[in-house]
């Protein structure tokens, strides 16, 4: 376990924080959506990929890792891991190193940005893929998301290259950012 001073802790989720995750997923998944992702689209997406269900379904995963930030016994933020580099063929070509692992997810809820959570969610993630044997740790992030791609800047992370993917009615286009973990101490 990781203590963020006093008060943030970083922690693996367990099988029952499921129903807490998809309460803390459909107050911050909205967050990293231009305005022009509906709220109908958002709702879908929720439904069929954040929903308790899902979540329950990611914790008993192998090949995941769910890593909650718990402040004063509430869960406010997430992280999620998946070894390898995916399905996606522009995520093939972007990244290279292998073994990789996705960082599939982050958020935090918007009260707390800006409060350390984000980055020890990163320092674990970091920490629980180079444990895996992972070589690197690759994201999508939304290419008009400018707050997180600021923040994966900070955390060492650089532009690969792009991909693009359909949200309800819109094709949405992602920046593919990579980390290498040959750093001593992650
Ligand atoms: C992405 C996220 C986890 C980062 O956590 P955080 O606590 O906000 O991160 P930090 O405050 O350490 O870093 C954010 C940086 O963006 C900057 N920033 C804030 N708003 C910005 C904006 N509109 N444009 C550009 N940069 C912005 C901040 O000033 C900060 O940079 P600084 O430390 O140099 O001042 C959090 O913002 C979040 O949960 N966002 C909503 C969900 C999301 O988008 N998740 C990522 C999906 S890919």
């Amino acid at each position: 376990m990781e203590r963020l001073g006093a008060r943030i802790e970083i922690v693996p989720a367990a099988a029952d924080d499921a129903a807490a995750l998809a309460d803390v997923a459909a107050r911050t998944f909205p967050l990293a959506c231009p305005d022009s992702v509906s709220a109908d689209d958002i709702a879908a997406f929720l439904d069929e990929n954040l929903s308790e269900e899902r979540f329950r379904s990611y914790l008993a995963d192998p090949a995941r890792v769910v890593l909650i930030a718990r402040s004063e016994g509430r869960i406010i933020g997430y992280a999620m891991l998946i070894d390898g580099p995916g399905a996606d063929e522009q995520v093939h070509r972007a990244v290279t190193a292998r073994p990789t692992a996705e960082l599939s997810k982050i958020y935090v809820l918007p009260d707390h940005h800006g409060g350390g959570a984000a980055a020890g969610l990163m320092t674990g993630a970091l920490r629980a893929a180079a444990a895996r044997g992972a070589r690197s740790v690759w994201l999508g992030v939304n290419q008009r998301n400018a707050r997180a791609q600021r923040f994966y800047t900070k955390q060492g992370f650089t532009v690969c290259g792009t991909r693009s993917f359909r949200l309800g009615g819109h094709l949405e286009s992602d920046y593919v950012m990579e980390r290498p973990l040959n750093d001593p101490g992650t």
